[in-house]
C-alpha cells in the first residue's frame, strides 16, 4: 500500500486528465495521485512527465490509500457511463468527508443526481464544469465547481491554485451547489456556440461582399481583436484564416468541409432553455446552423432552390466591413444576454444562488469564450444584481444604440443578397421583440382561445376571458388554464 502523501489526484489520464494533472503538479504544496482504467496512460504520464513527482495507482485502492484526509479527486473520464463508473469505484474506497469531483462535462441533471447519491454516503460530491480545452487544462482552466460549501473550503484553495487568472483574480468561483456549476458551463458552452457562429457569418459576408482573401479576412479579425470585440475567439480566427494547406497550398478554411460537428452541450443548452421557457434564439441558431451544414444529402437536392436574381455588390468595402463589425458586436451583446437569462431561470428553479457578475468574471481568462466585454457585464451586474434582461444596463443600449444602423444594414443586405446569416437576423428579431411595445401574441392568444378554449386576459381589466367562438361569440369570464 502506498503512503499517503497526495493531497490531490486525478482519476482519467487522456488528454484533459492529464493536463490538469500535470497543471496540478505545477503549483506549490500539491503532490498528485493519479489513477487511469488501462494502466499503460499511467505509465506514460510517469515517464514522460518525471518533473510532476506523480504518485501512481494501479488501483482504486492504492489511489485511495495514496490521499491524505480529507481526500479529494477529480474525475476526468469520458462524460456519462464511464463518469458513473468511476464514481461507485471511488464511493467503495473513499470515506465520510472525502470529496469525489467530476470535472467533465455531465449534463447538470446528472450532476444533481450523483450529487444526491453520493452525499448519502457522506461523501461530498462537486460538478464543476472546467473550460479551456487541453492547454487550459495545462495552462490555467475556467472553473465552475458546484457542489456544497464544506467541499469549497477544501477544493476552493486547490482549484484557485490552477485557475487561469485575469486580472488578478483567479477564474474560478463556487457558482452554488449540486448541479449549479455544471448548468454554467453548459451555457457557457452555448455562448460559445453562438460566438463562432456568428463569427462564421461575419466571415462569409466579407469574403462574398468584398472578396477579400482569407488572409486578407484574418487582418481584418486581428484588427477586431486590438478593439470592443477583442477575445479569443476572435483571435483565433485570424490565425485559422490565415493558415494555408501544405498540401495543396489553398487557405486551409477553403480545403475543410463545411460540416461543422458538435459535441451536443449547445444542444443540451436550448433543450434547457425550452424547458425553462427561456428564449436563447442565438443559441438555437447556432446549433441549427451546424445541424443544416451536416445534412449533405439535404443540401445536394437544394442546390437549385430558387434564389435572389441579385448578389452581394458592395460599394464600399471598408464601410461594409464596419457594418459587419457592430452588427457581430450587437448579436454577440444579445447571445452573452440570452444565456444570463438561461442562467438566471437555472438558478431560480434550481434553487441556486447565482451570482451572474462574479460568473462573467471567471469567464474572463481560460475558457473559450474569454473576452474583454465580460468586464462590462461583471460592471452591470455590480451595478444591478437584478437586473432583469442584462442587454438593458446602460453601457449595452449605448453599444446596441450605436450599433444598430449596421445591424440592421446588414441583416437587410444578407436576406437582399440570399446569404444565410442566421444568428444575424435572429438575434436582431428577439432584440425588436423585446424593445415592442405591442407584439403579435395577443393574436396567437386569441387563435388559441379559438381552437382550444385555451382563454386569454384583457389590457383593461382584470380577470381571465373565453369568447364563445361556436356559439354567439359572446365573451364569459373563465378559469385560467393557460
Ligand atoms: N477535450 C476537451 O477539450 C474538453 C474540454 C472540457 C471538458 N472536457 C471533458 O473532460 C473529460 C475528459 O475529456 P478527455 O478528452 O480528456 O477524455 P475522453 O476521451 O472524454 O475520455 C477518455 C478517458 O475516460 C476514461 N474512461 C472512459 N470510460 C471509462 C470507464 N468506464 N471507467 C474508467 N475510465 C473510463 C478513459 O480511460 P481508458 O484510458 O482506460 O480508456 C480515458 O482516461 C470529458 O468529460 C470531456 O467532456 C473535455
Amino acid at each position: 500500500m502506498s503512503e499517503s502523501v497526495a493531497n490531490i489526484g486525478v482519476v482519467g489520464l487522456a488528454v484533459m486528465g492529464s493536463n490538469l494533472a500535470r497543471n496540478l503538479a505545477s503549483r506549490e504544496g500539491n503532490t498528485v495521485a493519479i489513477f487511469n482504467r488501462s494502466h499503460d496512460k499511467t505509465d506514460h504520464l510517469v515517464q514522460a512527465h518525471p518533473e510532476a513527482g506523480f504518485v501512481p495507482a494501479a488501483t482504486y485502492e492504492e489511489f485511495a490509500a495514496s490521499l491524505t484526509k480529507p481526500r479529494t479527486a477529480i474525475i476526468m473520464v469520458k462524460a456519462g457511463a464511464g463518469t458513473d463508473a468511476v464514481i461507485d469505484a471511488l464511493v467503495d474506497v473513499f470515506e465520510p468527508g472525502d470529496i469525489i469531483v467530476d470535472g467533465g462535462n455531465a449534463l447538470f441533471t446528472d450532476t444533481i443526481r450523483r450529487e444526491k447519491a453520493v452525499r448519502e454516503t457522506g461523501i461530498n460530491f462537486v460538478g464543476a464544469g472546467i473550460s479551456g480545452g487541453e492547454e487550459g487544462a495545462l495552462l490555467g482552466p475556467s472553473i465552475m465547481p458546484g457542489g456544497s460549501d464544506e467541499s469549497w473550503v477544501t477544493l476552493g484553495p486547490i482549484l484557485k491554485s490552477i485557475a487561469a487568472v485575469a486580472e488578478g483574480e483567479p477564474c474560478v468561483t463556487h457558482v452554488g451547489h449540486d448541479g449549479a456549476g455544471h448548468f454554467v458551463k453548459m451555457v457557457h458552452n452555448g455562448i460559445e456556440y453562438a460566438d463562432m457562429q456568428l463569427i462564421a457569418e461575419a466571415y462569409d459576408l466579407i469574403r462574398r461582399g468584398t472578396g477579400k482573401t482569407p488572409a486578407e479576412i484574418a487582418d481584418v479579425f486581428a484588427e477586431w481583436n486590438r478593439g470592443e470585440l477583442e477575445s479569443y475567439l476572435i483571435e483565433i480566427t485570424a490565425e485559422v484564416l490565415r493558415q494555408v494547406d501544405a498540401e495543396t497550398g489553398k487557405p486551409l478554411v477553403d480545403v475543410i468541409l463545411d460540416q461543422a460537428g458538435a459535441k451536443g452541450t449547445g444542444a443540451w443548452t436550448v433543450q434547457t432553455a425550452l424547458n425553462l421557457g427561456v428564449p436563447v434564439s442565438g443559441i438555437a441558431e447556432a446549433v441549427f446552423a451546424r445541424s443544416l451544414s451536416s445534412h449533405p444529402e439535404q443540401r445536394e437536392v437544394s442546390g437549385d432552390l430558387p434564389g435572389p436574381v441579385e448578389g452581394l455588390t458592395v460599394t464600399d468595402p471598408d464601410a461594409f466591413i464596419e457594418d459587419v463589425r457592430l452588427a457581430l458586436y450587437a448579436s454577440k451583446i444579445v447571445a452573452y444576454s440570452q444565456g444570463f437569462d438561461e442562467i438566471r431561470a437555472g438558478a431560480a428553479e434550481y434553487d441556486w444562488n447565482i451570482d451572474l457578475g462574479a460568473v462573467s468574471k471567471i469567464w474572463r481568462g481560460g475558457c473559450i469564450i474569454r473576452a474583454q466585454f465580460l468586464n462590462r457585464i461583471a460592471d452591470a451586474y455590480g451595478q444591478t444584481p437584478d437586473l432583469p434582461v442584462l442587454l438593458t444596463a446602460p453601457y449595452f443600449v449605448e453599444a446596441l444604440g450605436r450599433a444598430q444602423g449596421s445591424w440592421r444594414r446588414i441583416v437587410q443586405t444578407a436576406a437582399g443578397a440570399g446569404i444565410p446569416a442566421p444568428a444575424f437576423s435572429s438575434s436582431l428579431s428577439y432584440y425588436d421583440g423585446l424593445r415592442a411595445e405591442r407584439l403579435p401574441a395577443a393574436l396567437v392568444q386569441g387563435q388559441r382561445d379559438f381552437f382550444g378554449a385555451h382563454t386569454y386576459k384583457r389590457i383593461d381589466k382584470p380577470g381571465t376571458f373565453h369568447t364563445l367562438w361556436s356559439g354567439d361569440r359572446t365573451e364569459i369570464e373563465a378559469e385560467d388554464t393557460h
